[in-house]
């Protein structure tokens, strides 16, 4: 009969010490990020403004205020130790982070991403992005007053992992643009939309791959080994 045994845990990243990662990464990237929308100016803005358009800029910036709202309390929802001792403020913040962060932010940007200045394939990646941000934020909001806490964990991860797309795009944008520019790079204009599209659909496609690995990988896996 196979005997079970227990091994020591490897090393790993205690909790809190991520969060606290997560949050100087999410600091950092507020502060690379918002000051060219904070002004409320369009010719500062990183992305075209849409004379076309009126809403184009109002709403890019709503998405972006409204975005860094989910950014910030994403950090303190998943962190365990704030969930088990102040159920309270999780529950407070679990508010903010979908009332003042997800869902508005995600219809904001549903009319700009249709409309995205690095070309179709940003546009269908950030539009497919922004429809799972609202799906997944109101199942997990849904399971959350349905009290089913297994299925409210496993879709705000869900969630959290797609409000993270951002950040990882920032890397894939960079690495792609490495990876891109020894075939594109005497068109800089193809190259910017080439490693934008690939990397809108890398940053929220590999992070959800990572959670929903990490979601349903079977219980055994995570404490002991069967031999
Ligand atoms: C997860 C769902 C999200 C979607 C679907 C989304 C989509 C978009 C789209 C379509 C644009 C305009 C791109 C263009 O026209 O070229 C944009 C820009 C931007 N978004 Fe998001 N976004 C999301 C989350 C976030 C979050 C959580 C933040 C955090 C602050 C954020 C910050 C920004 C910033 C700063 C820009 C301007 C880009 C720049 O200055 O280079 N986004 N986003």
């Amino acid at each position: 009969m196979p005997a079970t045994v227990e091994r020591p845990n490897p090393p790993r990243l205690r909790p809190g010490r991520a969060v606290a990662v997560l949050l100087v990464v999410v600091a950092l990237f507020l502060a690379l990020e918002l000051p060219a929308y904070l002004g409320f100016d369009p010719p500062a803005s990183r992305v075209p403004a849409r004379p076309d358009l009126p809403l184009h800029y109002p709403l890019l910036v709503a998405h972006i205020l409204f975005g860094s709202v989910a950014l910030v309390t994403a950090c303190l929802q998943i962190w365990p130790w704030l969930r088990r001792t102040h159920p309270a403020v999780h529950r407070w913040s679990g508010r903010a982070y979908l009332f003042g962060g997800v869902f508005p932010g995600g219809l904001a940007v549903l009319a700009v991403a249709p409309v995205s200045s690095t070309g179709p394939v940003s546009s269908v990646g950030n539009t497919a992005l922004a429809v799972l941000w609202l799906v997944t934020g109101v199942a997990g909001y849904r399971a959350a007053r349905a009290h089913r806490y297994g299925d409210h964990r496993r879709w705000m991860l869900r969630s959290v992992a797609l409000t993270f797309s951002i950040v990882a795009n920032r890397i894939w944008l960079v690495a792609y643009f490495l990876l891109f520019s020894p075939f594109l790079g005497d068109d800089p204009a193809a190259l910017a939309v080439a490693a934008a599209g690939a990397s809108v659909w890398s940053s929220w496609v590999v992070n959800l791959l990572v959670v929903e690995w990490w979601v349903l990988r079977p219980p055994g896996r995570r404490r002991h080994r069967a031999v």
